[in-house]
């Protein structure tokens, strides 16, 4: 029998074509988003299930699945939505799209960073406000980036084009991390490795790149802001719970640091309501990864998982439990 393979979002065409060469395809139409109920009912009796990080992947959705479910291709790099763990338990390969993002992730990071420090958000809602303005020298000044300190927390594949970015525009590196990066990488970078409280003290751009697990819950709170510098700036791009939200609120309407870039939240889709009346936050919707190409890119990666998988292949971009 062709193998049943369940997608539980639209994915770009060619990877959809790719799919329905190799098994019988579903997908909801239209597209949206399954409670898990209904996913669970979706996903019986499939053989590879193709995910999103809204997605729950855990031993209850293989189970749902059934004993012919043999991989689960997430389309995203973070995998904190899944339980490794439960789906090796039961012979399920897990595979997630490390490097195809890296670049628009890095991209969108500096955008925020930009979007942040130059006001262009504050400066866009006043013009659409129809409100006056007028050129002057003292007019919504920002903050060069020029000599400054971009402190990275993970210098991952993400971290690492982030830092490319900075480098490029005139910022020192510095980052932290479990582990010590590469030499060749720390050389390329001219990138210091500092213990993380030390980071906090000395970067005048927090920037954060490490995955979703439970040492990095809360890795910034009320404690970590205070540690930061009065104008400093935080971006965060990975997973919302990475910050505390509320203690985020707090830090920038009272002045603990100068602002920062958001991409990801606590509780998405809700974004804490004190951020929203703040114009020291540059906000985005979980874009980092949101360019066609990228999402083309990552759409045939989960494919090309799921093909080799089931053909006895061995998976591409496997996470290991
Ligand atoms: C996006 O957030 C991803 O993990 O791919
Ligand atoms: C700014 O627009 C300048 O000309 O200096």
């Amino acid at each position: 029998a062709r193998p049943r393979i369940v997608v539980t979002r639209a994915i770009a065409e060619p990877a959809m074509d790719l799919l329905r060469e190799t098994g019988d395809v579903w997908r909801p139409e239209p597209d949206r988003q399954l409670p898990a109920e209904e996913l669970h009912t979706a996903v019986a009796g499939a053989d590879a299930i193709v995910s999103t990080l809204a997605d729950r992947v855990d031993g209850a959705l293989a189970d749902a699945a059934g004993r012919r479910l043999r991989v689960i291709a997430s389309v995203a790099v973070g995998y904190d939505n899944a339980d490794v763990r439960a789906l090796a338990d039961r012979g399920v390969v897990f595979t997630n799209t490390p490097g195809v993002l890296t670049d628009a992730t890095a991209d969108l990071t500096f955008g925020l960073l930009l979007s942040v420090t130059r006001r262009l958000g504050e400066g866009e809602r006043l013009l659409r406000a129809r409100r006056p303005w007028r050129f002057h020298l003292g007019f919504l000044l920002g903050t060069g980036l020029q000599g400054k300190t971009l402190g990275i927390v993970g210098l991952g594949q993400i971290g690492q084009a982030v830092a490319r970015r900075a480098l490029a525009f005139g910022m020192d590196i510095a980052y932290t991390g479990r582990r010590r990066a590469p030499a060749d990488v720390e050389r390329e970078l001219r990138a210091r490795h500092l213990p993380f409280a030390e980071l906090l003290r000395t970067a005048d751009v927090v920037s954060l790149h490490c995955p979703l697990t439970p040492e990095t819950r809360h890795l910034i709170d009320a404690e970590a802001l205070a540690t930061m510098k009065p104008a400093a700036y935080l971006l965060n791009t990975t997973r919302g719970p990475v910050v505390d939200e509320a203690a985020l609120a707090r830090a920038l309407r009272e002045g603990v640091i100068a602002g920062a870039g958001l991409d990801v939240f606590e509780r998405e889709p809700e974004v804490e309501p004190g951020l929203l009346d703040l114009d020291n936050v540059a906000l985005a919707p979980h874009l980092g990864s949101a360019t066609v190409e990228t999402r083309t890119e990552m759409a045939l990666l989960a494919a090309r998982n799921v093909v080799s998988v089931l053909r006895g292949e061995g998976p591409i971009t496997e996470v290991k439990a």
